[in-house]
């Protein structure tokens, strides 16, 4: 008999890339498999929570007992959160969200030219930054891909954005992070922590980080 330690508690997790349209045809995306959200949503299963999952296209099999809600673009995804996101006891946003979308999709096919093509590109709405900004009761978890200095900018996110506990990926690492069954990351929490969490499945890595974030969030109550 597991535990159930998250009984009663409403978690919504976000997983997988964002696709963003250029023409009918063409689309911006990245190289998320959705594997470490899918993961954290199992667990979170197991450990008695009712789990929302916000998904962008992956090819991964549904988890069991979860809600799925299918998303394919940045603005779908800010969409699905914010409008979930008053139930919620906890948020992580393991999905890799576009920053940039191209400005005026075009819904023919983009004709061959000479020369070169420019495109003109926008920001996407920042659906943590948001979250942050509207928080009171839910503990949030960001995730943040880096390539260098993972604690300086990992704290720099978890100050900006607002959030109770931030999963720096180092993405420089080709074995590990996109795509990989394993992953290997380290932990900042707003009271300070910082955990550095080695190599191991993303189920594994899933199921540790939920030790560190029920924890911290308990400790925050009392
Ligand atoms: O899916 P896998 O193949 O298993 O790979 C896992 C992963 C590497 C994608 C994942 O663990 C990870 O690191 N996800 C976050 C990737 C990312 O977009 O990092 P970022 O540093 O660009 O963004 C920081 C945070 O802001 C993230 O929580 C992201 O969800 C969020 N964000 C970003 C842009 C945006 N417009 N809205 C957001 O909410």
């Amino acid at each position: 008999n597991q535990p159930q330690p998250l009984k009663g508690k409403r978690i919504l997790i976000t997983a997988g890339p964002t696709k963003e349209s250029v023409d009918v045809v063409r689309y911006f995306t990245n190289h998320s498999s959705g594997k470490m959200g899918y993961a954290l949503a199992q667990e979170a299963k197991k450990l008695g929570a009712s789990v929302t999952l916000v998904s962008g296209p992956v090819q991964l099999d549904p988890v069991p007992g979860v809600e799925v809600v299918q998303v394919t673009t940045a603005d779908e995804m800010y969409e699905a959160v914010i409008d979930r996101f008053e139930e919620q006891d906890m948020v992580i946003k393991a999905a890799a969200v576009a920053d940039y979308r191209p400005k005026d999709a075009i819904n023919q096919k983009l004709k061959k030219k000479d020369g070169p093509l420019v495109l003109e590109l926008e920001r996407t709405k920042d659906i943590l930054k948001t979250l942050g900004e509207k928080k009171d009761h839910q503990y949030l978890v960001g995730f943040a891909a880096e390539t260098n200095d993972l604690i300086h900018y990992g704290r720099q996110k978890l100050e900006k954005k607002n959030l109770d506990a931030i999963v720096v990926n180092d993405i420089g690492n080709q074995h590990i992070g996109f795509q990989s069954d394993e992953n290997e990351v380290h932990v900042l929490t707003r009271s300070g922590q910082e955990k550095a969490l080695p190599l191991g499945s993303k189920q594994d890595i899933a199921n540790q980080l939920f030790e560190i974030f029920i924890e911290d969030m308990m400790g925050e109550t009392n």
